[in-house]
């Protein structure tokens, strides 16, 4: 039932984005409220009050207090489906695509031979080991820059270690999967309860314990610095100029760690009510190393093989049938396609020269086409390739 396969992609793929939307926009929004709160000026209408905020949006106006509550009011919401339905859909995208289909997805035999059966071991081992190692870190070390330091040296290790068992693309999902139920899992297990705790204690008249909400908001704010990173590596399988260097772990932690700082940068924004442009400028400076890591082609042979002379149509008809047509053709041979990926055929000489920048961009110049290379592209074959393309692109001038 291929068609039934591709509507569970289709409805975990949506559900997880919206999730994500609906979890991260409520989450950087109280984030945002939290810090620009101010000591009010005028009475308030509750006691313990740490601060308010007046807004507008949506042509309403608004005005929130922020306090500790005495007693437990008629109504009060709380926010924690999103999270969980994020976890959920995205295990069902990991489970479907990178183990199910773990032999296309996660092996690539020039990173390393692997069955499918290790690759799915590596990578489930990674999900169940992150949130425990994170725990117990987070109850082992106070200070929350040291929290963040070990974090970086905890993400640089895995990154190094998956972007040399796994295809570049599986390495940033496997890493941003880590991180990410990371953030869930404290939404679930230290968020929520201590939520519950309060709100027990409210309901009983007893006095609120405030270590309770300190120890939500400690993770909470972990998670807001996790953001930009982990959005990072579900977006980053459409750059493979990142995904596809071979020193990609290096391009991802500096992405990452531009992604923190610029969360720092306008988190102190708020909470101070001025820019503190240094931090900006280090944001900046992690940013174009990235870029500069980029543009410097390691995985380039010393002398790019040239093609002897110009490839006939019909060598490019056989080049592209073995190697791309197994998965762009109106009828994949590659089990895990019932469909050409992103609808991309190439069954004929008019497509190829159709979709030529594409193909450049991806199987020429990059090489995270064909993905993790499993119909063994030789780079004497990208080198006709792009000859070829080259010249129909002349032709056509
Ligand atoms: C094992 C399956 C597989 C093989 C073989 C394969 N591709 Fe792909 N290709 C994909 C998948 C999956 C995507 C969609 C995901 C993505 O963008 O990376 C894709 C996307 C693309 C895209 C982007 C299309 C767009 O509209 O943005 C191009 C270009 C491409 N492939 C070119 C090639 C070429 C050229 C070959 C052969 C040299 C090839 N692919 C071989 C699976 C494959």
């Amino acid at each position: 039932m291929p068609e039934l396969m591709d509507w569970a992609a289709i409805l975990l793929r949506w559900g997880h984005v919206m999730a994500g939307i609906a979890w991260i926009g409520t989450s950087f929004y109280f984030n945002w409220f939290d810090l620009s709160v101010r000591q009010p000026a005028a009475p308030v209408l509750n006691g313990n009050v740490r601060g308010t905020l007046h807004e507008v949006h949506g042509g309403s106006f608004y005005y929130h207090e922020q306090y500790w509550p005495e007693q437990a009011p008629a109504r009060m919401l709380a926010h924690g489906g999103p999270a969980q339905l994020t976890l959920l859909t995205g295990l069902g995208l990991m489970a479907l695509f990178y183990w199910y289909g773990a032999d296309v997805y996660l092996v690539d035999p020039q990173v390393a031979h692997m069955s499918k059966g290790h690759a799915i071991a590596l990578s489930v081992g990674g999900l169940l080991l992150a949130w425990p190692l994170y725990y117990k870190l987070c109850r082992s070390v106070r200070d929350d820059r040291l929290i963040f330091f070990w974090m970086a040296v905890a993400i640089a290790v895995a990154a190094c270690l998956y972007s040399h068992l796994f295809g570049g693309r599986a390495a940033f999902i496997q890493i941003g999967a880590m991180l990410g139920s990371i953030m869930v899992l404290s939404v679930h297990f230290v968020i929520i309860p201590n939520h519950i705790a309060m709100l027990r204690q409210i309901r009983a008249g007893e006095a609120l314990d405030i270590a309770h909400g300190e120890r939500a908001k400690r993770v909470s704010q972990h998670n807001n610095y996790f953001t930009l990173p982990v959005i990072f590596t579900m977006l980053s399988i459409h750059f493979p100029l990142a995904t596809g260097h071979p020193l990609n772990w290096v391009i991802l932690l500096l992405v990452m760690g531009f992604g923190v700082t610029l969360r720092h940068w306008r988190n102190l924004t708020f909470k101070k009510g001025r820019s503190d442009r240094r931090l900006l400028l280090c944001a900046l400076a992690l940013l174009a190393a990235a870029v500069g890591i980029s543009k410097t082609d390691l995985s380039a042979p010393t002398e790019t093989p040239k093609a002897a002379a110009l490839p006939s149509d019909a060598q490019i008809r056989t080049i592209v049938h073995a190697r791309c047509a197994a998965c762009h053709s109106d009828h994949p041979t590659n089990p895990t396609f019932t469909t050409a990926p992103l609808g991309f055929r190439l069954d004929t000489l008019e497509q190829v020269k159709a979709g030529a920048d594409k193909i450049v961009q991806r199987a020429v110049r990059g090489r995270d086409m064909p993905l993790n290379n499993t119909t063994g592209m030789t780079d004497a074959e990208r080198a006709e390739l792009g000859a070829w393309l080259a010249s129909a692109q002349d032709g056509s001038k």
